[in-house]
């Protein structure tokens, strides 16, 4: 286990407040079907569940984005980084179907650093999420783990799933502390879900 890039969470809770279970409203959500290529929406903070919303507020996290990604089945997404710049920014995520699914992270190459230097480059991702996005050449391969259910995963780093047989959906969630006002590094964010890590 490589805790700069995820952390399996011990963490069973209801996500939204519909009665549905998460992949029915999921399915069942018209900005699913109507987002580019089913690939990806946004959930408000009011269709949380208590339970959800409670245990951010236990952790003194404000959540700050609600994301959903969808992977077809037998489908790899692009090498990217959430947001316009690398670091070390953990998401909370919640998996559900895509078994066997691999989340792979990468390095970038000296060369793409320079090439990045020169010509600040970024390119915006099929989806509407903002996203800096790697072709295969411009980074080597990290680290890689199959997830299910909760996990904090690196966003900073670059990242990919390749995904099996089943169709994929993760619910992404950014949060911030409220106190620090700003989003926790992974190794803070680990100690602050401390309770719910996996250990290895
Ligand atoms: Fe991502």
């Amino acid at each position: 286990m490589n805790p700069f890039y995820c952390v399996p969470l011990n963490l069973d809770l209801k996500l939204f407040k519909s009665s549905d279970d998460t992949i029915s409203f999921i399915r069942n959500n018209p900005l699913w079907a109507s987002s580019p290529y089913k690939l990806y929406f946004r959930v408000d903070t009011s269709e949380l569940s208590d339970e959800l919303l409670e245990l951010f507020e236990k952790h003194n996290q404000q959540v700050k984005l609600i994301e959903v990604f969808y992977v077809y089945p037998n489908a790899e997404t692009g090498i990217h980084t959430d947001g316009f710049r690398r670091g070390d920014f953990p998401k909370l995520n919640f998996v559900f179907g895509g078994e066997d699914s691999t989340m792979n992270w990468w390095k970038i190459s000296d060369e793409y650093k320079r090439k990045e230097y020169s010509q600040g480059i970024y390119t915006k991702s099929l989806i509407e999420a903002d996203s800096i996005i790697y072709e295969k050449t411009d980074v080597d391969f990290a680290y890689s783990k199959t997830l299910s259910g909760a996990a904090l995963i690196q966003a900073g780093s670059p990242h990919n799933i390749v995904n099996k047989h089943q169709d994929r959906f993760c619910v992404s969630f950014i949060f911030a502390d409220k106190t620090l006002k700003r989003r926790l590094t992974m190794r803070e964010a680990i100690d602050k879900f401390k309770e719910y890590n996996v250990v290895p």
